[in-house]
């Protein structure tokens, strides 16, 4: 890989400013300095500084975010996006949020710039199981909850079966419902289905990945290495426990 590229896909600098330091011999390569931004380098063993300080490439990125409300699920909108939460290098690096969350639903949103995976764990074809705290009004007894489980008719589709809980006694007004689809307004429309309205919903787990609790709102974090590979795994990959 070209060196500015390099230093542009670690998120340190935009091509041009990447270009520009590395021809002010600001950037050194296995300890040598380097002056010219074609350079090739293999950016898996490189072990390359900017201004002293080391750079960490990654292949792809992952992150988890505590999504707020107010806040667009993509990457450009008129209004405020989730990439607006996030360091700005991260739109230069790629990465894009992977499924949607509506404008008032909160919780747990994975950001990468891996577009295979994304695409694999947004894929019906994998079921990947997503997890949501909800509120709702009116209460809902046993009945809309029998035929929530079960799957309603939303209009475009018939939502597959889906797990959901009750917190308390029935009729319950909270509880959590586990859909493995990820249609447009899903959760609110299957409320609607049966009688109901969604009057709050939160994201609590996403392939079996749990939302990190310590995440406040609006705030992110790396993936783990073995959170990365629950992820893989939850898209149907192969990968074991150990690998990075
Ligand atoms: N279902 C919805 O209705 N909204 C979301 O944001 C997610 C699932």
């Amino acid at each position: 890989m070209r060196l500015d590229k390099y230093l542009g896909e670690a998120g340190v600098a935009t091509r041009s400013e990447a270009t520009k330091r590395i021809r002010k011999a600001e950037v050194t390569v296995d300890g040598v300095i380097v002056r010219d931004p074609a350079k090739h380098i293999d950016p898996e063993t490189a072990v390359v500084t900017l201004a002293g300080e080391p750079v960490v490439w990654r292949k792809f990125t992952y992150v988890m975010l505590n999504k707020p409300e107010g806040y667009v699920s993509a990457t450009e909108d008129r209004g405020p996006t989730v990439m607006n939460l996030l360091p700005p290098q991260f739109v230069r690096m790629g990465l894009f949020p992977c499924g949607r969350l509506d404008i008032d639903t909160v919780g747990f949103l994975l950001v990468t710039n891996d577009g295979v995976l994304g695409h694999e764990l947004l894929s019906p074809r994998h079921h990947v199981d997503k997890t949501y705290r909800f509120t709702c009004s009116p209460p809902i007894g046993e009945e809309a909850i029998g035929k929530l489980t079960a799957g309603v008719d939303i209009g475009d589709i018939v939502t597959k079966p889906a797990e959901v809980t009750a917190e308390g006694t029935l009729p319950a007004v909270s509880g959590t419902i586990t859909i493995r689809e990820g249609k447009f307004h899903q959760i609110k429309r299957m409320f609607h289905a049966v009688g109901s309205e969604i009057t709050s919903l939160e994201r609590i787990s996403f392939g079996d990945l749990p939302l990190d609790p310590s995440l406040v709102r609006g705030e992110w974090r790396y993936l783990t290495p073995e959170e990365e590979n629950i992820l893989r795994r939850a898209a149907g990959r192969d990968v074991p426990p150990t690998e990075k």
